[in-house]
């Protein structure tokens, strides 16, 4: 049965008892707490804690949720069902059904008759678990269903008590595994054998709330939720891997053409018996990570070096690394990326427009790597010349850590390659530095972590007291003070000079989110004047203003009037209005490739980062300014309208991630089609009310992801008249008109630039006509023209090796050594050793001669026989160093 089928039998089965099929969310929601949803219930985390209603009739849904879970990327291929991206397919009951429902649903789909609709699994293979104390459900599963009660096992906290790993709900869950037979290990169920014993369907019995603690088995329980849920997972390719009678999860239909591609790229045959089993791990790492990767990109991300973007670089460059280490010579990543696209798509359409922008994303990263893989091959090189110059046979730790940490040079190709090289790696070493190197990454991030306020002073009020924003229709509300907190803890009052957090009940002031900065004002009444310097969100819906109390004082309780700054908001309208302009003139001018990544606005200024491999060209920056500014000469109308995600996907408008299936959405929509964007922020309502838009320029933030700046309203105006001041200033001391200005200092450069080649070969005159000099003091030491001197200040390494190399020529066929030094303009000690031919047939060797002069001026050299060169510190130690090599010529 292939994998779509799966999927839609899954689905069919939940739509026919009622469940509302929800598509699957982004794999990136916003929750600071996950990098990727890593569950089918992950969306659905506000109904369960009862903090909003579920949207469904009746109260029932199922979905089919991507996830990805990287914390077993090492395990991908090793064992036979870690993926890093699976689909999940759940069934959730709000308060509905419960145990009993849920597992007999599950038993009725996993046995179900194949023509029926179910999956026909044999109902004698299959095993289940349940917590400790659960009797009620080992009741069910052996009295209701009848699974024999040697089937049924019981597991611990660590196994069988679900929970995100994270405050939020959580119950005990009962689990199914399927038998895959004693050629997949030992005899005992899952208890003795979780490889032959295989996890297909997690079900939890979602009644409680866990608080803080760690890991899986050691945390609190805060208490019952408001109701009984199910949530339940079953994992989309495991059961694919059952159903299709393969081995391991890496070759079911979606993945093996992977494989086969690989086969092909490499040359290398999977599962030939005459080779190394890792060669297998290998294929399997290419095929998993491809998925993954290929679908965090269309979920939005590029790669980069930290969270996300950093997960999508490691994958991606697992595959490079496990293809080259397989055999393959150039590119293979254009073959992997289409055949998992045309594999996923049947269940995935909307990969089918984004081919394009996911190719380029991976591409780009493939020549990159393949650039760094080059250089650390270069350094590899090196490395292992100088150990076996020092007659070693293992390279060290650090060599090994600098390799990887620096230049992204994976251990195992540094292992592979010195074994090719003959030598030995100090593993141990290198696993030290790793080691302290992830030791430090981990208290930097605690240290951050500690650094957050603790949310739990909030909890309350983002239960009972939801804000009510007004700021859409009004600048002044009349409010009541719900709540003061200062320094963490909730207090009574607050007195002059105090800073506090103030929740209110209805604010007209913006709080910071979808990139726009939160708004600035005062909360009054009577004398008292509170200046709110910033006002953040907890949650999706509670407003946090952060005052200072200017006059008077505030009792919770007191009733107040919150006020915006007209003038702050008037900037911030015209600033967000800017740019939703900005980005729609920015996918006018470059496609729909150019996928927002994210923005920051606040009065008079704007950013806005976006997908997109290459920099912009200044008439593209022009082209984007130009059409932004006729956007506003058009003075359309701006309207804002409510309606659910779906109706406003349809509509067209640009959704970013985060939002949830079944919510209330808000588009803004500038000019009809020209701009239409989901946004909660605050808007003008004219775009000519957003004044002139001055783009600032472009630059990267990170690879694949560049930034674009610009200022709005009157900052725009005063922008554009300092440039003009700036542009005069230069023209008046080139006593030129303004608009000759580029050609004249076109001119004046290229002057420049030729003086300065001309004051250089001046110098290289000067400097070599000082060699017949030199050359009359050389000393004779035992034979050999010893010529030596320590040049002016400012004298650059290269004309050491100018005036070296034409004196080496000058002594012609006598024995000669010349050593010259020089501090250079950065203060630094360049030196040059040269040794004439007769004197290399003595046994002299400028390369030796340089290590003596290294010593001297605290520094190194290296090169060869006849020709060596280095840089030290301490100019003050040459005459010592010529003295040093006198001795070695005497010696
Ligand atoms: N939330 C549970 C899991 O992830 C079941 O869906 O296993």
């Amino acid at each position: 049965m292939q994998t779509h089928e799966i999927r839609e039998r899954f689905t069919q089965h939940f739509v026919q008892s009622g469940h509302e099929a929800v598509p699957s969310a982004s794999l990136i929601l916003d929750d600071p707490n996950l990098l990727f949803v890593n569950a089918g219930m992950v969306p659905f985390k506000p109904y369960f804690l009862g903090q909003q209603n579920p949207p469904f009739p009746q109260g029932k849904a199922t979905s089919i949720q991507k996830c990805v879970r990287t914390l077993d990327i090492e395990e991908v291929g090793i064992t036979t069902r870690h993926n890093t991206f699976f689909q999940m397919a759940g069934n959730f009951s709000f308060g509905q059904y419960f145990k009993k429902g849920a597992i007999e649903q599950a038993w009725s789909l996993l046995t179900g008759d194949v023509e029926q609709g179910g999956y026909g699994l044999d109902p004698e293979r299959l095993w289940v678990t349940v917590y400790l104390d659960d009797d009620e459900a080992a009741e069910i599963w052996e009295q209701h269903i009848g699974v024999p009660s040697e089937r049924i096992q019981r597991l611990g906290m660590a196994d069988n008590y679900w929970s995100m790993g994270i405050p939020g709900p959580c119950g005990p869950c009962s689990e199914i595994y399927y038998d895959r037979g004693p050629e997949y290990g030992k005899e005992g169920g899952p208890i003795a054998d979780d490889n032959r014993y295989m996890e297909i369907w997690n079900l939890v019995f979602m009644e409680k709330e866990r608080g803080e603690g760690i890991g899986k088995g050691n945390f609190e329980i805060l208490g019952d939720l408001p109701k009984k849920n199910i949530d339940t997972g079953l994992g989309v390719e495991r059961v694919a891997c059952i159903l299709q009678g393969v081995d391991n999860v890496y070759e079911t239909d979606l993945l093996r053409p992977v494989i086969d591609v690989a086969e092909e790229v490499t040359g290398t045959k999977y599962e030939d018996p005459d080779t190394d089993r890792i060669n297998d791990i290998r294929f399997r790492v290419i095929a998993d990570h491809s998925r993954t990767a290929m679908m965090i990109i269309l979920d939005g991300v590029t790669p980069g070096n930290v969270g996300r973007g950093y997960i999508l670089r490691r994958l991606l460059r697992r595959i490079i690394r496990s293809a080259r280490l397989l055999g393959a010579q150039g590119k293979t990543m254009e073959r992997f990326m289409n055949t998992i696209m045309d594999t996923m798509t049947p269940s995935y359409p909307e990969i089918a427009e984004q081919r394009e922008r996911i190719l380029k994303v991976a591409l780009a990263e493939e020549t990159a790597f393949l650039r760094t893989l080059e250089s650390g091959t270069h350094l590899f090189e090196q490395a292992a010349g100088q150990v076996k110059a020092q007659g070693g046979a293992t390279l060290s730790g650090q060599e090994a850590f600098t390799l990887h940490d620096t230049y992204g040079f994976p251990i195992d190709l540094t292992l592979e390659m010195a074994s090719e090289a003959g030598l030995k790696v100090d593993e141990e070493g290198f696993h030290k530095l790793m080691a302290e190197q992830v030791a430090r990454a981990k208290a930097d991030s605690q240290a951050k972590k500690h650094g957050h306020a603790d949310l739990s002073v909030y909890r309350q009020f983002v239960d009972e007291h939801p804000t009510e924003f007004t700021g859409f229709e009004e600048l002044n509300s009349n409010s009541k003070v719900l709540g003061l907190i200062r320094d963490g803890q909730q207090v009574q009052e607050a007195a002059e000079g105090d800073e506090v957090e103030v929740i209110l009940d209805v604010t007209p002031l913006y709080a910071e989110s979808g990139g726009q900065l939160g708004d600035r004002g005062t909360i009054e009444a009577g004398g008292t004047v509170l200046r709110v310097g910033d006002v953040q969100k907890v949650g999706k819906k509670l407003w946090v203003h952060k005052a200072t109390v200017e006059q008077g004082g505030l009792i919770v309780g007191d009733d107040v009037q919150a006020l915006v700054d007209p003038a702050w908001r008037h900037a911030a309208r015209q600033a967000h209005s800017a740019t939703h302009l900005i980005h729609a003139a920015l996918r006018e001018v470059l496609g729909p490739t150019a996928v927002q990544a994210g923005s920051m606005n606040k009065p008079g200024y704007l950013r806005f980062d976006f997908n997109y491999t290459d920099a912009l060209s200044p008439q593209q920056l022009e082209q984007i300014q130009a059409i932004s500014n006729q956007a506003v000469d058009a003075d359309w109308q701006v309207n804002t309208i409510e309606t659910s995600l779906e109706e406003a996907k349809a509509m067209g408008a640009m959704a970013l991630f985060g939002e949830n299936y079944g919510e209330v959405v808000r588009v803004v929509e500038i000019g009809g089609p020209f701009s239409m964007e989901l946004c909660g922020g605050t808007h003008v309502s004219h775009s000519s009310q957003i004044g002139p838009v001055a783009v600032l320029g472009e630059s990267s933030v990170g690879s694949g992801v560049r930034r674009i700046e610009a200022y709005s309203g009157l900052d725009s105006f005063r922008y554009l008249s300092k440039e003009r001041a700036l542009v005069e200033g230069v023209a008046s001391s080139l006593k030129a008109k303004s608009e000759e200005v580029p050609e004249r200092v076109a001119a004046l450069t290229q002057k420049l630039k030729e003086a300065e080649k001309t004051i250089a070969e001046l110098h290289r005159k000067q400097l070599l006509s000082g060699t017949a000099e030199m050359l009359a003091g050389a000393e004779d030491v035992a034979g050999v023209q010893f010529v030596h001197q320590q040049l002016p200040k400012g004298t650059e390494a290269k004309d050491l090796r100018t005036l070296a190399t034409d004196l080496k020529q000058k002594l012609g066929g006598a024995p000669g050594v010349v050593v010259l030094g020089a501090e250079d303009a950065r203060s630094r000690v360049p030196f040059v050793v040269g040794v004439t031919k007769v004197a290399i047939d003595q046994g002299l060797s400028a390369k030796e001669l340089a290590a003596v002069v290294g010593q001297y001026v605290n520094g190194n050299g290296g090169g060869k026989a006849d020709m060596a060169q280095g840089s030290g510190a301490q100019i003050g130690g040459f005459s010592q160093a010529v003295a040093a090599v006198r001795e070695a010529l005497n010696s």
